[in-house]
């Protein structure tokens, strides 16, 4: 990495065509938000603490999303342009010698490439900055660039462009390499003289020139990767552009996944090779799954660690939780925070978990409630279980050892403990402790009236 690299990413503006509350750089494309892609790209170049955000609109948020990353911030409290943005960093970085990359946080499928190849080529050469061109077909709300024998000579904003220039097809891309010294010095001419009174920073490109510094264009033929965000409609689309670069990167690494177009996985999901994801599965956040798994349709992982060979059954909603290898899940089954599931064990349908452990083969089939639980290797929890963990005010476990048997319909009343191999009658409500190898019943006791129904029938 080269230490004479700073890296601005530009992120005060509230993005007013987004129509929200949220700072547009809050926004999530791809399981990350916008901003937070574009820091990601930039440490392809530069270390973090070579790398300022300009901070304005949600300043506190788009701080506490990004400082573990160890970036620095500089606050613009009035947004007067991004010209104006980037002199908010003039005090801090302008004794710095080298070259400043400027980058746009609304701009996030940008690749690490790309940005290396713009840097060395300005590191290279002699003009006073490099930036990224492309040609777009409709290059509406974009700068444009206007050439002259190789040099860039001028942008003009959408805004302010004649309409001979709104036909040009290459666009300023908002991504620069400059000299550092020849940046700081010559920014604090920019004047706010265009019909939106902001601060351009690509007025530079022509107060540049006429100092008589060349400006260089790196001309990039993927223009997907420089799409802006201003819409929801951009923001949906590139969103799907992260989807599909997902989808592919795992399918390259041996992963099937069923009708690609319908699933949605975020940027930081692992997915070990022969595994399956079936059409409308959701895996989201931190998920790490194992090889050989299988996801169903329309299941929803988040933020959980599944080992191999586990498979998750259609309509699963799993969060926060830990699988081991071999276990099955679902359909309908909901695992909420805090699951663990133990090697080879079985949940079915309509089963919901809330901080439980789960042993190693043990089953709970079909509709049941286990929450703040602990459940032995190899028990059975019968069809309508539910624990009653809590009593209105606080929570209590429920400790079941293991190769125990729980007949349906048992209401197990925490705090409880019940031995392991022992058996619980269906039915039972059960609040008091069970010994190792009992039998309990909690339940009434059958009564037999003979012939009541005829009698019955007969005073009729
Ligand atoms: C900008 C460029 C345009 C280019 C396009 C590429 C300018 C004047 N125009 O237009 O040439 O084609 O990007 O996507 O630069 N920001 C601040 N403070 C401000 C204003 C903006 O931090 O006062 C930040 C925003 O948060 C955003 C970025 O700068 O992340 C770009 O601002 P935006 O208003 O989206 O610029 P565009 O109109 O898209
Ligand atoms: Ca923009």
């Amino acid at each position: 990495m080269n230490s004479q690299i700073n890296v601005v990413i530009l992120a005060a503006g509230l993005g007013t065509r987004m129509k929200s509350k949220r700072a547009k750089v809050l926004h999530r494309a791809g399981g990350l938000s916008l901003i937070e892609h574009v820091v990601q790209a930039s440490s392809a170049i530069s270390p973090a603490d070579q790398t300022t955000i300009v901070v304005g609109h949600q300043a506190e948020h788009v701080r506490s999303l990004l400082a573990p990353s160890g970036v620095r911030f500089v606050e613009q409290t009035e947004q007067k342009g991004t010209g104006h943005a980037l002199l908010a960093c003039r005090e801090s970085l302008a004794s710095k010698t080298g070259f400043v990359v400027v980058l746009y946080g609304d701009c996030p499928l940008l690749s690490p490439a790309t940005l290396s190849e713009l840097v060395r080529r300005q590191t290279s050469g002699s003009a006073a900055a490099t930036l990224i061109t492309t040609r777009l077909q409709d290059p509406a709300g974009y700068g444009r660039i206007i050439m002259d024998a190789g040099n860039v000579r001028a942008i003009v904003e959408q805004k302010a462009a004649t309409p001979e220039q709104l036909t040009i097809p290459i666009i300023n891309s908002g991504i620069y390499c400059f000299q550092a010294d020849l940046l700081w010095r010559h920014l604090p001419e920019i004047r706010p003289d265009n019909p939106a009174h902001e601060y351009y920073l690509t007025d530079i490109v022509e107060i540049l020139n006429r100092a008589g510094h060349g400006v260089a264009a790196m001309e990039v033929e993927n223009s997907a990767e420089l799409l802006g965000i201003n819409t929801r409609i951009e923001l949906a689309e590139v969103d799907r552009i992260f989807r599909e670069r997902k989808t592919r990167e795992l399918m390259l690494a041996g992963v099937t996944i069923e009708k690609p177009e319908t699933v949605t996985i975020d940027a930081q999901v692992c997915i070990g090779a022969d595994s399956i994801v079936e059409p409308f599965a959701q895996i989201l956040g931190n998920t790490e799954i194992g090889e050989e798994s299988r996801i169903g349709a329309c299941a929803i992982v988040s933020d959980s660690r599944l080992a191999a060979n586990v498979e998750i059954a259609p309509f699963t909603h799993i969060v926060d939780s830990q699988i081991e290898t071999g276990a099955h899940i679902g359909p309908y089954a909901r695992l909420r925070g805090g699951a663990q599931i133990g090697a080879n064990a079985r949940i079915g349908n309509f089963v919901e978990l809330k901080n439980t452990r789960f042993g190693a083969g043990a089953k709970a089939n079909h509709l049941a409630y286990l929450g703040d639980a602990d459940i032995g290797e190899t028990t059975n929890i019968g069809a309508g279980t539910i624990t009653c963990n809590y009593d209105g005010a606080s929570k209590h476990r429920t400790q079941i050892g293991k190769d125990t048997f729980v007949g349906s319909n048992s209401t197990l009343v925490a705090p409880l403990e019940i031995g392991a191999g022992s058996y619980i009658g269906a039915g039972s409500v059960i609040t008091d402790r069970v010994p190792a190898e009992a039998l309990a019943l909690g339940r009434a006791r059958q009564v037999i009236k003979a012939g009541w129904a005829a009698k019955r029938k007969k005073k009729k």
